[in-house]
């Protein structure tokens, strides 16, 4: 093809006459093939680890580096040790030639040379270059389509996380996009306690499920516009234990697909462990636990409570307090925080209270980017 670039050929041999000889054996391939020479095995190195070569020819016996040293020197680094390597050796040096072939010699090739022989070597050390570019294009594609669908898989999976939500949200009272800030405010605030990122990003979409266990509690308690009895508080308080079943248990369907697939002898699609389905869990069992050890269904306090469920305590009731509901008016920021501040070392983590306040403004930025009136007044 007339855009094909020229295959380089580099030959490596401290014997200026040999490579004047190799000038003169190759010139008519030189409208496809660019030859390069050198006389030092330091020279050649340099040359390869500059540019793009697709054949090395080398000599065994130069002064300073010798022709072995090289071969190692290449083999030892990514981007050429699978460059070949023609080796030229005296036609009776048997060891020679097997050790050229241990340190991972493509072909031997034995002096004087022969015009055809050189020829014939260089075209298969050439198709042996090509096999391996078509290889590492067609493995980077591979490692790119691989890349491509991760990437939807996860996308598709937090969408579903975040619909999960909002379907939880949309059984409970009219809250807006309650679930979606309390998302970005328990990022925020594990990201100032300088958590890992997997912990940031697994909370980021754990925390808007902590009610989705409502969805279990009847109409008549969830949306009854008096005060709750003791036994419909009762009920009501069970969401936490709802919420945290749906979200641990394996669903019927999905056991029976695994049955189906292990039948079948193909992979399991569903591990056992489920780092995010675990914190999830975690939130929705806990997060109405308080330090002090008087929430609820535990009644666990301090550190026994997992921490994604300390963080959530606080981004829910703040979120809960600023905004307005359809039983209470917003509360202005002054009085939350007092409120809020009322409660550290009682219902919340006094640590998690002091990283709430170090990212306030981010905090404020959701809350006034998100707010339910800015959703209601989309078009
Ligand atoms: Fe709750």
């Amino acid at each position: 093809m007339a855009n094909e670039r020229k295959k380089r050929i580099l030959f490596v041999d401290d014997e200026k006459m040999f490579l004047v000889s190799v000038e003169r054996i190759l010139r008519h391939q030189m409208n496809v093939w660019q030859i390069d020479y050198a006389e030092r095995a330091a020279e050649a190195l340099a040359a390869l680890e500059e540019s793009d070569y697709d054949v090395l020819v080398t000599d065994i016996n130069m002064p300073a580096m010798t022709g072995f040293e090289l071969l190692e020197e290449l083999r030892k680094q990514p981007r050429l040790q699978d460059l070949p390597v023609i080796v030229l050796t005296g036609n009776s040096q048997d060891d020679l030639k097997r050790r050229a072939l241990e340190l991972g010699a493509t072909d031997l090739l034995s002096k004087p040379v022969h015009p055809e022989d050189l020829i014939a070597r260089l075209r298969s050390a050439l198709r042996t270059k090509d096999y391996q570019d078509q290889i590492k294009a067609y493995n980077r594609s591979l490692e790119d389509m691989v890349k491509e669908r991760t990437a939807a898989l996860e996308a598709s999976r937090r969408e579903i996380i975040w619909r999960l939500a909002k379907a939880g949200e949309y059984r409970d009272e009219d809250t807006g996009n309650h679930v979606v800030r309390v998302g970005c405010y328990c990022r925020s605030i594990a990201e100032k306690l300088n958590m890992p990122d997997h912990f940031v990003d697994a909370i980021f979409l754990a925390g808007p499920l902590h009610d989705i266990g409502k969805i279990g509690i009847p109409d008549r308690i969830l949306l009854k516009p008096a005060r709750l009895t003791d036994e419909e508080r009762n009920i009501m308080e069970g969401h936490c234990a709802i919420g945290a079943k749906i979200l641990s248990d394996i669903p019927l369907g999905l056991q029976h697909y695994n049955i189906w697939r292990e039948s079948n002898q193909k992979a399991c699609a569903f591990s056992d462990k489920n780092e995010f389905l675990e914190m999830a869990v975690g939130i929705a069992q806990a997060h109405h636990e308080k330090w002090d050890g008087s929430g609820y269904p535990q009644k666990l306090g301090g550190e026994d409570i997992p921490l994604e469920a300390r963080i959530v305590a606080l981004a829910d009731v703040y979120d809960a307090l600023i905004s307005k509901r359809p039983y209470k008016k917003a509360f202005d920021e002054k009085t939350v925080m007092e409120i809020i501040r009322a409660e550290v070392s009682g219902h919340f983590d006094p640590t998690v209270y002091e990283a709430f306040l170090a990212c306030l403004d981010d905090i404020r930025a959701v809350r006034d980017g998100l707010s339910d009136e800015e959703i209601r007044n989309c078009p």
